[in-house]
């Protein structure tokens, strides 16, 4: 079953909470959470605060995405307010497979993210520590990206990495994934795609979500 995880970078922080329940309504999987730094990526956005103001509002797990340098120092407090899951990524950190154990260690689950540009062989040896990897299909900062084609195919190789080690690691798809592109997504090994304007930029939540299920359902 394909996973749906929309991004609250594009709902309307002056109700935050209303667009949650909208998602969580309509059948989200997850709640996708965009922590940007303005050092790792050029834009700054939602922090431990944020998510400390919604916990135990929403049933939807947090995916917490953390596009910031040194997510060590930041990791506790992340789970203290709530973090399901947290992503960090590999070209912030050097010290990697310290990092997944810093997660895990925490008992929440463990991600690793790639920017566009970034090999697969980054990958290679922590991705039986891992439980899901997250592609970036733009390049990290902003919503409303347009999907870089060439992620699918890496999106290919990855599924083919994973069940050639007969690992249990999940794929999740992040930047552009507009109901038109779902599908390719799907079928090239995705099992999370993350949307955020697709999803908060229409006047009808409930709907988009419903048109989304359809697209990837087939
Ligand atoms: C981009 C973020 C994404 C972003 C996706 O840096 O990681 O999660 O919110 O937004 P859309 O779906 O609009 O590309
Ligand atoms: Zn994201």
């Amino acid at each position: 079953m394909v996973k749906i995880a929309p991004s609250i970078l594009s709902a309307n922080f002056a109700d935050l909470l209303e667009d949650i329940k909208k998602v969580e309504k309509a059948g989200a999987d997850l709640l996708h959470i965009d922590v940007m730094d303005g050092h790792f990526v050029p834009n700054i956005t939602i922090g431990p605060l944020i998510l400390n103001s919604i916990k135990g509002k929403t049933r939807l797990p947090f995916d917490v995405h953390l596009m910031i340098e040194n997510p060590d120092l930041y990791i506790h407090e992340f789970v203290k307010y709530g973090a399901d899951i947290i992503t960090v990524h590999v070209e912030a950190c050097p010290h990697l497979h310290r990092t997944i154990q810093n997660i895990k260690s925490h008992g929440v689950k463990a991600a690793v993210s790639l920017n566009p540009a970034t090999s697969l062989s980054t990958i290679e040896y922590i991705l039986e520590e891992t439980d899901m990897v997250l592609l970036m299909s733009v390049n990290p900062g902003f919503g409303g990206q347009k999907f870089i084609p060439s992620v699918l195919n890496k999106i290919k190789d990855l599924r083919k990495m994973i069940n050639d080690k007969k690992l249990d690691v999940d794929i999740e798809v992040d930047g552009g994934i507009k109901l038109d592109n779902a599908a390719d997504a799907v079928k090239a090994g995705a099992n999370i795609l993350v949307a955020g304007s697709a999803i908060f930029n229409t006047d009808n939540i409930d709907e988009t979500i419903k048109l989304f299920r359809d697209q990837i359902d087939h």
